[in-house]
């Protein structure tokens, strides 16, 4: 470059075999935007939790700042590596390597707009696996932050089926998600009148003990589908919890009625039953001012051989990796990820199934950044810790 302009006459014009032509310059419309579509926008969108990115004027004022979070690996946020293990849309979550370079290298070139006929759009949003056969939803809700800005509130919700059914597919239907965060279908052992309320109940953390995780969701997060045959059972008259966590992130949050709930494909019978189970250590405690901290469970598996179609990594916010494997041989890589995110807490339904089999030890580990001086316990509150790895498996073929 230094030797190119000091050749290059300043009174003439730089001229194409001189490698500064515009049409060689990384530009917003032809080379950003469509990065930016298929790995930003779930978040950064006008009804997103992240400054939008739809006006090409406000991105090319963010270029600087986008630069310095993706070369921090902060933007877009930790995910589970597709090298681990793959699993559907990955390339929407992780960045790949040339996609990063493109972003840098606009940012440092003058991040140009460019030639607005030359736009390319990048994929667009995950389709949808509706028409549902049942939809859950509650009454709209507003909610009532706390000072820390969270409110997670759980509404039991009648499923409206008169004999027991399976469910082969679920989709959280998230109606605001400027103020969602997360959404989690539970299925609990039973439910109390006192929480059969239109307007719901306070449910911080990871729910009840006895409530075992049905689906999961965060923004941009994927439908789940089963297998071909595959489906979670459901008994008659059933009820299934859906906790939200709403959070405050701008002026006038809290006067936002919010109605989402979850989208669920049904079968009368299935071949296999989709069970979910959960691994990770548990009644831990994190040492104050300690960093790259880890607890590992090694839990041996005993029952019938299963495939793991998907899986979700859960910790709360002092979480900085996670990693699962199933110690078979060879090894089974099921979830890596370096880095954590609270607000992106994606289930990665595999591409492949996992075999897990009778006797193989499933390792998770979980690694914790805690600066404050106190430790930190495990726990379902916000501020304590958790570190769970849990599987949906269906009874291998
Ligand atoms: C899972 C959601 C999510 C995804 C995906 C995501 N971001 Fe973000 N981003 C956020 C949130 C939330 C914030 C605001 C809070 C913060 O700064 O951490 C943010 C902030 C930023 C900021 C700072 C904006 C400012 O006003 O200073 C930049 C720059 C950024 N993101 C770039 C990106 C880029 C580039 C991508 C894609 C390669 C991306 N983000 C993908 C959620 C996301």
């Amino acid at each position: 470059m230094v030797l190119l302009l000091t050749i290059a006459c300043p009174a003439t014009p730089p001229t194409d075999s001189e490698g500064t032509s515009p049409a060689e310059e990384l530009t917003y419309y032809r080379d950003v935007k469509p990065i930016l579509d298929r790995s930003c926008v779930r978040c950064h969108t006008d009804a997103g939790t992240a400054p939008s990115f739809a006006d090409p004027l406000s991105v090319q004022a963010l270029s600087a700042a986008i630069s310095s979070y993706v070369q921090a690996g902060t933007m877009p946020p930790a995910a589970p590596d597709p090298a681990c293990h793959d699993y559907e849309n990955s390339d929407r979550y992780v960045l790949a390597s040339a996609n990063r370079e493109t972003l840098l290298g606009w940012a440092e070139g003058g991040a140009a707009l460019g030639d607005p006929s030359t736009q390319v759009d990048g994929p667009g949003v995950i389709p949808s696996i509706g028409p549902f056969d049942a939809e859950l939803r509650g009454e709209p809700y507003q909610p009532e932050f706390g000072n820390d800005g969270n409110d997670y509130r759980c509404f039991a919700l009648p499923v409206g089926n008169a004999g027991a059914v399976y469910l082969t597919g679920l989709e959280a239907l998230v109606d605001r998600p400027e103020i969602v965060h997360h959404v989690v279908l539970f299925r609990p052992s039973s439910v109390s009148d006192s929480q059969r309320v239109p307007e719901g109940f306070s449910c911080s953390g990871f729910g009840q003990s006895d409530w075992s995780v049905v689906g999961a969701w965060a923004s941009g997060g994927t439908p789940l589908t089963f297998p071909e045959g595959a489906g979670v059972p459901v008994e008659a008259g059933a009820e299934l919890i859906l906790q939200m966590h709403y959070f405050n992130s701008f002026e006038g949050a809290d006067q936002i009625a919010d109605q989402s709930g979850y989208g669920l494909l049904v079968a009368d019978s299935v071949e296999r039953e989709v069970s979910t189970m959960p691994f990770g250590p548990t009644g831990f405690s994190i040492p104050g001012e300690s960093e790259a901290y880890e607890v590992t469970d090694r839990s041996r598996y005993r029952g019938a051989d299963v495939d793991i179609v998907a899986a979700f990594p859960h910790m709360h916010q002092a979480g900085v990796g996670f990693h699962m494997t199933v110690e078979s041989d060879p090894e089974q890589c099921v979830v890596d990820m370096n880095g954590w995110y609270f607000h992106n807490q994606l289930l990665p339904v595999f591409s492949d199934p996992v075999e897990l089999k009778s006797g193989d030890r499933v390792s998770t580990t979980c690694v914790y950044d805690n600066p404050e001086a106190g430790a930190v316990s495990f726990g379902e509150e916000t501020g304590d810790e958790m570190c769970f790895g849990f599987v949906w498996v269906v009874p291998s073929e």
